[in-house]
């Protein structure tokens, strides 16, 4: 990298969030990373990072809301430059069956883990075409696909996570703008130590091929490769980091 390219990860702080982080900044890219505006201890947070040596940018941003993204983009911008690569990480569940299900967490859903794909990228996307680079990492999971017992709202909005990338990557193609998707499978996150130890034994971890969670760490370097000059001809995929799990 001849100069330093800002990436923006939103989710940042969070479980897989601190290790993309993390890694991106040793990596020698400027981070800035969002957090949830309810979230006290983004201070100490940076503080902590920067005791690890890494200086990160960190502004509070609801994805899900419009204005805040336009705000949290337009604070990176004056502070760290304009944005070269985002990251669309942050995600959240409200898992229960169908059952059980109410419009309130469907909607949080929703609004989280795909609105926000709209709300972010919109307010960088235009800046990367006329820079003619670019980068958009979208993240999924496996259960966009495959689907998963008490993730109706989750599997929903994880699968239109990859039709979005599909079509900007086809609008930006020839911008030197790749948009690409990721489908984690089960990451050793806190969303997934989470799940309880019953379900995750027993109903989980035996659909694994690989017999393991993932690492936080595994998804960070596939991230860093998207991210990368190299993956300029990777555009529209969905790569699976799954340990197998798509196989079945
Ligand atoms: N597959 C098949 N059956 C399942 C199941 C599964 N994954 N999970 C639960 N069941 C069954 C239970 O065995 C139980 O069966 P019986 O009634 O015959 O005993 C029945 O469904 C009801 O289960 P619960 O008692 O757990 O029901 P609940 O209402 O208390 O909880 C639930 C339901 C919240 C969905 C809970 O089962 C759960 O947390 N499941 C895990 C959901 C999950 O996998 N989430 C993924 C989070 S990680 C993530 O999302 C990251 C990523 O991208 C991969």
């Amino acid at each position: 990298m001849n100069q330093q390219r800002v990436v923006l990860i939103t989710g940042g702080m969070g479980g897989l969030g601190e290790t993309i982080s993390t890694k991106m900044a040793e990596a020698g890219y400027r981070v800035a990373v969002t957090y949830s505006p309810g979230n006290k201890n983004h201070g100490e947070w940076v503080q902590q990072m920067k005791a690890r040596g890494h200086d990160i940018l960190a502004v509070p941003c609801d994805v899900a809301d419009i204005d805040s993204c336009v705000q949290a983009v337009a604070a990176v911008a004056e502070q760290a430059g304009p944005i070269d690569i985002l990251i669309n990480n942050a995600g959240i569940t409200r898992d229960m069956t169908f059952k059980k299900m109410d419009k309130v967490n469907w909607d949080a859903v929703l609004r989280t883990n795909l609105d926000s794909l709209f709300n972010m990228s919109k307010q960088v996307a235009d800046g990367m075409v006329e820079r003619g680079w670019g980068r958009i990492v979208n993240v999924s999971s496996v259960n966009g696909s495959k689907g998963a017992f008490g993730q109706t709202n989750y599997s929903a909005a994880k699968a239109g996570v990859h039709g979005f990338t599909k079509a900007l990557a086809l609008e930006v193609a020839r911008k030197g703008v790749t948009v690409n998707t990721i489908s984690p499978g089960y990451i050793g996150t806190k969303m997934v130590t989470a799940i309880p130890d019953e379900i995750l034994n027993t109903k989980i971890l035996p659909q694994i091929p690989v017999g393991r969670l993932g690492k936080p760490e595994e998804v960070a370097g596939l991230i860093i490769y998207l991210a990368s000059d190299e993956a300029a001809f990777v555009t529209g995929a969905n790569i699976a980091i799954n340990g197998g799990q798509h196989m079945q």
